[in-house]
């Protein structure tokens, strides 16, 4: 069991550090606009036959899901059980979400904007979320840094989702690509990590 800092946190702090001030010097001012509530249909199910989601809604929902849960495990203060739960769900969620990007999203994206910095990034943002998912996963509910770990995790992810809403999802809307379909690509393969991952 993890029970203090280990070197894949310290290199997640640091890479997360040096993330944030090379955004900083370089992108300050490029957010212009926020429109984080386009797409607000929050209890849509998977594998629904109705009219899917384009892409950047379904991406938009796993984002606004993933920070009501980081919400509510914040304001939780004794109820493990309800924790553990939570937990479980931002890990799987966060999981399937950064599988289908890399599969399927960041590939498109880097096709359609050519903007391969922004993507290069998003990729080690991923990787650093994806370590500490897993140092999380390896523990338990009431364990040293268990609640800090998770609520670090909140805040890298939602660094990271404001920056996909915010730079990059902009970019791709002028560009040419079928964004609809490029939805039910997404949303089958969803569908299709959270039942391998459930298993
Ligand atoms: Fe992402
Ligand atoms: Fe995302």
């Amino acid at each position: 069991m993890l029970s203090g800092f280990n070197s894949a946190t310290l290199t997640a702090y640091s890479i997360k550090g040096y993330i944030m001030a090379t955004k900083a010097k370089t992108k300050a001012g490029r957010v212009a606009e926020r429109k984080t509530s386009r797409s607000q249909s929050p209890d849509r199910k998977k594998g629904t036959q109705a009219a899917s989601p384009s892409a950047i809604d379904l991406l938009e929902q796993d984002h606004r899901e993933v920070e009501e849960w980081f919400d509510e495990y914040d304001e939780l203060k004794e109820d493990d059980a309800r924790k553990a739960e939570l937990a479980q769900k931002i890990c799987l969620a966060l999981k399937v979400h950064a599988q289908i990007e890399e599969e399927i999203f960041y590939p498109q994206a880097r096709e359609a904007t050519k903007d391969n910095d922004l993507i290069d990034e998003a990729v080690v943002e991923h990787a650093t979320v994806k370590n500490l998912i897993a140092e999380i996963e390896s523990m338990e509910v009431g364990e040293d840094l268990y609640d800090a770990k998770i609520r670090v995790l909140g805040e890298m992810v939602k660094q990271h989702i404001k920056e996909e809403e915010e730079e990059l999802f902009p970019e791709l809307r002028p560009a040419k690509i079928d964004l609809e379909a490029f939805g039910k690509e997404l949303a089958e393969r969803k569908e299709e990590l959270m039942s391998e991952m459930q298993a």
